[in-house]
């Protein structure tokens, strides 16, 4: 074994130690405060597809949560889970170093309401979306390289299933964000705007590694019915193995910032997303447990 190889092995199994312990101090429910704040998350109104839409700029909408309870898991697909008997200590290691991989690709930046991003921050690997509900803006029609090639095999693979999915909005500017953010607030108040629209700068759509998902069965808007229909069940169960997680998931507002997104998905990388699915974790938490600044 060469030197360097030795080297990363050391580290692996460091932060494996590491890990192991802040799991087994601090349990898998309840996790960090990260003194996230602005999580109330009771919308007081909705806004549907009656509200007109500004010019150019699509609407990202945000139904009442009903139910805070967290989703059902396939729990078959739960075996796998991290620390379970039968991951052996190379598994372990090839799974640490993918996510180091990931994040050194930058696959895992934190963009939220305490880690904004630079308004001139702009992709240099954005890549046009097939699959995209032709009425919304062009501008927003991209992702990151990696997370576009992943959104359309798993669009390929609900296809194969005579499930619909199509991008609305995926990689917005800064400017962009503005224009919508200030929309919201106009329309709703700035307060209910904060439990579900990004002020500009705190998006994580600026990276190219969001996109919100619609289909057919809620007429290509963003709805919190998604999660009942038969495409939103596929996405929740399904977009982990793309790579992709629900950024906003039911029950973590006060961690995340946002009200329940069933729409919003994130690119994080196989290994990541896998992670964050099986243990039910947010972004937030799982870079915390890694340590990953
Ligand atoms: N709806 C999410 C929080 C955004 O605007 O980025
Ligand atoms: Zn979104």
């Amino acid at each position: 074994m060469g030197n360097e190889k030795r080297i990363k092995l050391v580290i692996i199994i460091s932060l494996l130690l590491i890990e192991t312990f802040v799991w087994t101090t601090y349990g898998s429910g309840n996790f960090w405060s990260l003194g996230l704040t602005g999580g109330t998350d009771e919308p007081s109104a909705n806004i549907d597809g009656a509200d007109e839409p500004i010019p150019g700029i699509d609407r990202e909408e945000e139904d009442k949560p009903e139910d805070e309870s967290l989703p059902d898991r396939n729990t078959e697909e739960n075996d796998g889970q991290a620390g379970e008997e039968g991951d052996s200590p190379e598994e372990i290691a090839d799974r640490e170093l993918a996510i180091q991989e990931a994040a050194e690709k930058g696959l895992l930046i934190l963009v939220n309401k305490q880690h904004p991003i630079d308004q001139a921050y702009k992709p240099d690997d954005l890549v046009k979306i097939k699959y995209f509900v032709s009425d919304r803006s062009e501008t927003t029609r991209y992702m990151r390289a990696e997370a576009a090639e992943a959104f359309h095999r798993m669009v390929d693979k609900a296809a194969e299933e005579n499930l619909e999915l199509k991008m609305t909005t995926a990689y917005r500017s800064y400017a962009f964000q503005k224009i919508l953010f200030d929309n919201y607030v106009a329309k709703e108040g700035e307060e209910a705007a904060n439990k579900y629209s990004a002020r500009p700068g705190e998006s994580e759509h600026q990276t190219g590694l969001a996109v919100d998902v619609s289909s057919p069965s809620v007429d290509y808007q963003l709805s919190n019915d998604y999660d009942k229909m038969e495409e939103g069940k596929w996405l929740a169960d399904h977009a982990h193995q793309f790579g992709f997680i629900i950024r906003f998931p039911k029950g973590k507002s006060e961690i995340t910032g946002y009200q329940y997104e069933p729409w919003h998905i994130r690119y994080v990388g196989l290994a990541a997303a896998k992670e964050m699915y099986e243990q039910e974790l947010t972004l937030e938490e799982f870079l915390q447990i890694k340590g990953i600044e």
